[in-house]
């Protein structure tokens, strides 16, 4: 008798954790395929793409170029060893670096991520925009990115980047 309640018990147990792991799996892979537990739902929000199209037009294109494009020969070093603007579309290479690493490139300017003497013309935005402006300005860079590219960002994520800054 007390045996074949033992049993039952297992028997529970076994359906309920079983129960639990498939809806704990189901629940994770619904945040993945969304997109919710990458944070990409937010960062694709219109309103910020909006926001950040405009703070890109006045303080990036100057250099990165209106449509993204980078300056010509973006990667053939200048005369005064200086590298030009690189692309911010997926031609160039900031769809490598995970949303952390884009963000910190932004506020701190390139002088922070290369040890002299290789000089930067990148400048740091940390004293002329918030936090919440440079994301903007990062949905915006992501929003123009096609969808394979915007993929292979969002693994980058999860491997904190794999890029050299
Ligand atoms: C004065 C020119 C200039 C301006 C203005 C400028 N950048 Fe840059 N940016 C550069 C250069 C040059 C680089 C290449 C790396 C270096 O030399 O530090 C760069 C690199 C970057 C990178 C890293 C790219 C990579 O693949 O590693 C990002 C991201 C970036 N800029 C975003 C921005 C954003 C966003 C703005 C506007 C807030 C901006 N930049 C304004 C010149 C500029």
């Amino acid at each position: 008798m007390a045996l074949t309640n033992e049993n039952n018990v297992i028997k529970k147990l076994l359906l309920f954790g079983s129960l639990y792991l498939l809806l704990a799996g189901g629940a994770i892979a619904y945040f993945l395929v969304t997109g919710k537990l990458t944070n990409d739902a937010k960062i694709l929000d219109p309103v910020r793409i909006a926001e950040g199209k405009v703070i890109y037009q006045d303080h990036c294109a100057s250099c990165h170029g209106i449509n993204l494009k980078g300056q010509p020969n973006w990667e053939t070093r200048n005369a005064d060893g200086t590298y030009p603007a690189p692309p911010q579309n997926e031609d160039g290479h900031t769809w490598q670096h995970s949303d952390r690493q884009i963000f910190r490139y932004i506020e701190e300017g390139g002088a922070d991520f290369y040890p002299p003497p290789i000089k930067s013309n990148m400048p740091g935005y940390k004293d002329t925009l918030t936090s919440k402006q440079i994301w903007a300005l990062i949905s915006y860079i992501k929003s123009r990115w096609p969808e394979e590219i915007r993929q292979k960002q969002i693994a980058a994520n999860f491997a904190g980047g794999f890029g050299h800054h």
